[in-house]
């Protein structure tokens, strides 16, 4: 049965590999360095969904105070279309609503629009906005 828990650190290797089979890593955000953030913030909305101790989906949840984000939202290819994505919004939705947080919102890149449609179907609505950001570390390799 699968059970949605707090990310461990024992987790790691699994959740990166799930993050690569589900095509969520980009050269310029190292999965290990955003993994070590999450562990200084918000630790306990690092969620998880555990199968029989394999790492089957995940969802990187916090909340700034104003807004609530999800991020690396993700489900094994094997376990997709059984509720599992949803279940895991679900628990990132009721973690935040106990927060006090308003409104819950997430990004979705350009080349992974067919994901609006299972957004859609939870009640997400897609609003127009242009991200707009800088890094203040940068996770690509210096090279010498
Ligand atoms: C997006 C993702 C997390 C969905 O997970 P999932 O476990 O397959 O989704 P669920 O089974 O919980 O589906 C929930 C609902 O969304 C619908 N749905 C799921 N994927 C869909 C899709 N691609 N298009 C339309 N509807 C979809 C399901 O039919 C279901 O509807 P229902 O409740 O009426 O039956 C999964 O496809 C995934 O990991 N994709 C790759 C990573 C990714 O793109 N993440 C999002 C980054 S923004």
């Amino acid at each position: 049965m699968v059970q949605i828990r707090a990310f461990a650190e024992a987790d790691t290797e699994a959740v990166v590999a799930l993050w690569q089979e589900a095509r969520l890593v980009r050269p310029w955000n190292d999965p290990h360095r955003d993994i070590q953030r999450k562990t200084t913030t918000q630790p306990e909305m690092f969620l998880v969904a555990d199968d029989a101790d394999s790492v089957v989906g995940t969802a990187m949840v916090g909340y700034d105070g104003h807004r609530g984000w999800i991020h690396y939202l993700a489900v094994a290819a094997s376990q997709r279309g059984t509720g599992l994505g949803k279940a895991l919004v679900g628990e990132a939705e009721a973690m935040l609503a106990a927060l006090g947080c308003p409104k819950v919102q997430l990004q979705v890149r350009p080349d992974n629009t067919d994901v609006i449609a299972f957004y859609e179907s939870l009640g997400y609505a897609t609003y127009e906005a242009v991200s707009v950001g800088k890094r203040l570390e940068s996770d690509e390799a210096v090279t010498p």
